[in-house]
């Protein structure tokens, strides 16, 4: 019993959160172990890290299900397969069923590029962009049945410089998200096991400190 909690990485691209996530547990300090790496889909670059660092992979093409609900049945029954207890959304691009979002609801988080509650959605650079705002960042947020609405667990903010365009500043984004989405689980997870809750929310949820 290694007493961290199992966690798998669901993806459908690149899969640099799930770089960083999988760095992270690698200290043996770190509260989560990753034990499995999903993909939507067969051509996710992130799946072929993740087996080079010893972790097992999933593919279920969500094309394959007639249904949202059958879909997110499969990819549950795998998460049971691998005696998941916690699941990191990582540049996931697919909804889940309202059954699915509720049955992993507290344990489950998402990364999104943008301050949340802006910006939800696709496209957030751009969103902001459009908006003119002077600063935005990433958030890691619980997921609930509502897409990108769900608790802010932590928050890290970056510039927007006067001649960004949405992949400067996605790229400027994407730094702070390797930063906080480790951070974020780790702080979750204390939260959740640790009996003086407010010792561990006295932690800062802001990052860069
Ligand atoms: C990240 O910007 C993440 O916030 C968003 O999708 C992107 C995925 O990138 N949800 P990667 O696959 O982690 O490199």
């Amino acid at each position: 019993m290694s007493g961290k909690t199992k966690v798998a990485i669901l993806i459908s691209g690149r899969g640099s959160n799930m770089k960083s996530l999988i760095q992270a547990a690698k200290d043996k300090e770190y509260p989560a172990e990753i034990i499995g790496v999903f993909s939507n889909r067969a051509d996710a670059a992130g799946l072929e890290f993740a087996k080079d660092h010893g972790i097992q992979t999933a593919v279920i093409s969500h094309k394959d299900f007639e249904s949202r609900e059958a879909f997110c049945d499969a990819l549950d029954e795998q998460l049971e397969a691998w005696g998941a207890e916690f699941i990191c959304l990582a540049g996931y691009m697919r909804i889940h069923s309202n059954a699915f979002a509720e049955k992993w609801l507290g344990k489950m988080l998402n990364i999104h590029p943008s301050l949340l509650p802006l910006f939800k959605g696709l496209k957030p650079q751009q969103q902001a962009l459009d908006a003119g705002v002077k600063v935005s960042g990433a958030s890691v947020h619980e997921v609930i049945p509502e897409l990108d609405a769900g608790p802010i667990v932590m928050q890290g903010v970056v510039p927007v410089l006067e001649d960004d365009d949405a992949d400067r500043l996605a790229a400027r984004i994407l730094k702070i998200e390797h930063q906080i989405y480790p951070k974020a689980l780790a702080h979750y997870l204390k939260v959740q096991t640790n009996t003086d809750r407010s010792a561990a929310a006295d932690q800062s949820l802001i990052w860069p400190q």
